[in-house]
């Protein structure tokens, strides 16, 4: 659980940018694949087409353009960011890919580092970021999302390859000394129910030396039980927005949007529902990318910008949920 009016510094909201991947896969490109159809997918997801990075759009790539994109719209150069944090699940090296984005960016003054929390990668990412700035360590910071599940997508399993496609977004965060328009936050993990949800390592024993064995690293395919993970999210996804909202003293009809990680336009319809937020203000463009994974949240939320849907002191709440399992929630106003 978080406070915000204990922390020496406010946030503010400078810019956003995101990054879709040229191919598109459609429903009915899928339906030649598995057995699957428009209309079933359209119907249970809300989804039509996808987007999928070829070998040039990596996720260094498309995190790198988000940024570039979050940066311009702040007006910042490069060398006055402290912090550039990346969310994925699919980096380019296990060993950190966002100083790879601080390197092409020409960020040479920040600290760059990847934090992996699945589908609530952004959210958790973008709620570390702001305790730099609250406590005074960073100024600056540009957030990123950034993932290509595609990689690891079973695409003969046609229970979880029609959900998701690749893509990024990136906000540009600011502390303030008189401003503060990040007001809270709520973030969870359960592991008991991890299981549902899973890119594990598949190892192999493989022998170096005289009876000396290692576990050879691998990732196998995305396994998903769909049913619990749609139980889990419709479930947990009002409960933590309504207490975030009850412990910042604020009502569901004070909120201007509802940007929530795009999974499943059922999803989205069920928690709107629960939390009596009408359908014209829950954002969605599932129907154009479908699961991105990371990348959902900022992706989302540069589109609603660009296209002027979201405006200066919106109030904003948003959700990331998904594997680990893990889930969260913030309250902010754009601007
Ligand atoms: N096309 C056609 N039929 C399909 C299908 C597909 N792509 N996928 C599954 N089916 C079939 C099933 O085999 C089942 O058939 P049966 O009744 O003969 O056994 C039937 O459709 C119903 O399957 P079910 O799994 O109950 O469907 P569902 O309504 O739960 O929808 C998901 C499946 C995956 C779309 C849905 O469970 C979901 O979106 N879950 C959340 C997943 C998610 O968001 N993951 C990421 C979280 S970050």
């Amino acid at each position: 659980m978080g406070e915000t009016n204990l922390s020496q510094f406010g946030i503010t909201f400078k810019g956003s940018g995101s990054y879709i991947p040229k191919q598109i896969l459609t429903n009915e490109d899928l339906s030649r694949i598995v057995d699957t159809s428009d209309k079933w997918i359209k119907t249970r997801t809300g989804i039509s087409k996808r987007r999928i990075s070829s070998i040039h759009e990596s996720v260094c790539q498309m995190g790198y353009e988000a940024a570039l994109r979050a940066m311009e719209m702040a007006n910042w150069s490069p060398d006055t960011i402290d912090l550039i944090l990346l969310a994925t699940s699919t980096p380019n090296d296990l060993f950190g890919s966002a100083p790879r984005i601080q390197s092409k960016l020409g960020a040479k003054n920040a600290t760059a580092f990847d934090l992996t929390a699945a589908c609530s990668g952004f959210l958790f990412s973008l709620i570390t970021g702001a305790q730099y700035l609250q406590n005074g360590s960073f100024k600056r910071a540009l957030i990123i999302g950034a993932d290509q599940l595609s990689s690891y997508v079973n695409w003969l399993d046609r229970g979880s390859c029609i959900l998701f496609g690749d893509g990024a977004g990136a906000l540009a965060i600011e502390a303030s000394d008189d401003i503060n328009n990040f007001y809270g936050f709520q973030m969870k993990t359960d592991g008991e129910r991890g299981g549902f949800l899973n890119l594990s390592v598949c190892g192999s024993e493989e022998e170096i030396i005289d009876d000396i064995k290692v576990n050879k690293g691998k990732f196998s395919n995305i396994t998903m039980n769909g049913q619990e993970v749609y139980k889990f999210a419709v479930r947990e996804v009002p409960i933590v927005i309504d207490n975030l909202l009850k412990q910042l003293n604020y009502n569901s009809s004070e909120v201007d949007w509802l940007l929530l990680h795009q999974a499943n336009q059922r999803i989205l319809d069920a928690v709107g529902e629960r939390l009596n937020i009408p359908k014209e203000k829950v954002l969605s463009n599932l129907n154009n990318y479908g699961n991105t994974s990371a990348g959902t949240i900022p992706l989302m939320l540069d589109e609603s910008i660009r296209n002027k849907k979201v405006k200066q002191n919106d109030l904003i709440a948003t959700s990331g949920f998904g594997a680990g399992l893990s889930w969260g929630a913030a309250l902010f106003r754009w601007g």
